[in-house]
């Protein structure tokens, strides 16, 4: 499906009926990253996945883009299907835009999956590594992105043993424009620390992370877990950053435990 939202086209998934569940992915993905999620969980859930701004069939404008920007456009998406509240699931990038719409828009947000994600702002040497990826998607394309990034977002056993997923991801890569991942690089790269907000948050939080992620190691969870008031943390075995494409079962499992938590 495709809504024209803040002046461009962004495309989503609406599935199921229920309580709406709004997944936020990961860079530089796109929302086909929620498939065994959607289909698990729009049984009994209404499920959203989108593509955000410059990812999958969304519109890549070459523009400024920011982290606040995609929390504008998910509001403004909730807005055209009328849906005033929802439970988030943000996976890396996603969880950096969850964190920016919650601190902008925390009345439309029931509770938070704030998954393989990190509240600090980047490192001055992290923030040059923005810059120079940026530099490799203009001059090299996504593929080059993807060689890139496929060992930082998998675990040396799911590439080796599961080529097909590190293939999906690929594909996933590959599909973005090259203004949309050197936009997104700089939004990233331009994010606000999140540390200060973490113990204004007062909706329930469950936080998950892969215990091999090594792009937002099980440290940076801890410290999520440990500022925001009465967050859970899960640490998912034999997964690295992508746990939710790594080992889906369990972290469904998760949404669907904190989800029924929230409800009763
Ligand atoms: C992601 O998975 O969204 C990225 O690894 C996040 C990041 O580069 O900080």
């Amino acid at each position: 499906m495709q809504a024209t939202i803040n002046g461009i086209t962004l495309a989503y998934n609406d599935t199921g009926r229920g309580l709406p569940i709004v997944f936020l992915h990961a860079f530089p993905l796109n929302r086909t990253m929620w498939a065994e999620q959607e289909s698990a969980l729009s049984s009994h859930h209404r499920v959203i996945t989108i593509d955000l701004r410059g990812h999958g069939e969304s519109d890549a404008p070459l523009w400024h883009y920011t982290i606040d920007q995609a929390a504008d456009d998910v509001r403004a998406l909730l807005d055209h299907l009328s849906i005033r509240q929802a439970l988030f699931v943000g996976l890396s990038m996603g969880g950096y835009i969850l964190l920016a719409f919650y601190r902008k828009y925390a009345d439309r947000v029931k509770g938070m999956v704030l998954a393989d994600t990190r509240a600090r702002a980047d490192k001055p040497e992290e923030k040059a590594g923005r810059f120079q990826m940026a530099q490799v998607a203009y001059k090299q394309g996504p593929s080059a992105i993807a060689d890139i990034m496929i060992p930082k977002l998998l675990s040396p056993a799911t590439i080796q043993t599961r080529p097909e997923i590190a293939q999906r991801v690929r594909t996933m890569i590959e599909g973005n424009q090259i203004s949309g991942i050197a936009g997104d690089l700089m939004a990233m790269a331009e994010r606000p620390d999140s540390v200060p907000l973490l113990k204004q948050i007062a909706c329930p939080t469950q936080i998950i992370v892969g215990e091999l992620d090594q792009a937002t190691p099980p440290a940076d969870a801890k410290l999520m877990a440990e500022q925001i008031p009465h967050a859970r943390l899960a640490i998912i075995p034999n997964a690295a950053h992508l746990a939710n494409l790594e080992q889906p079962e369990a972290f469904t499992r998760l949404i669907e435990e904190f989800d029924s938590e929230l409800t009763t």
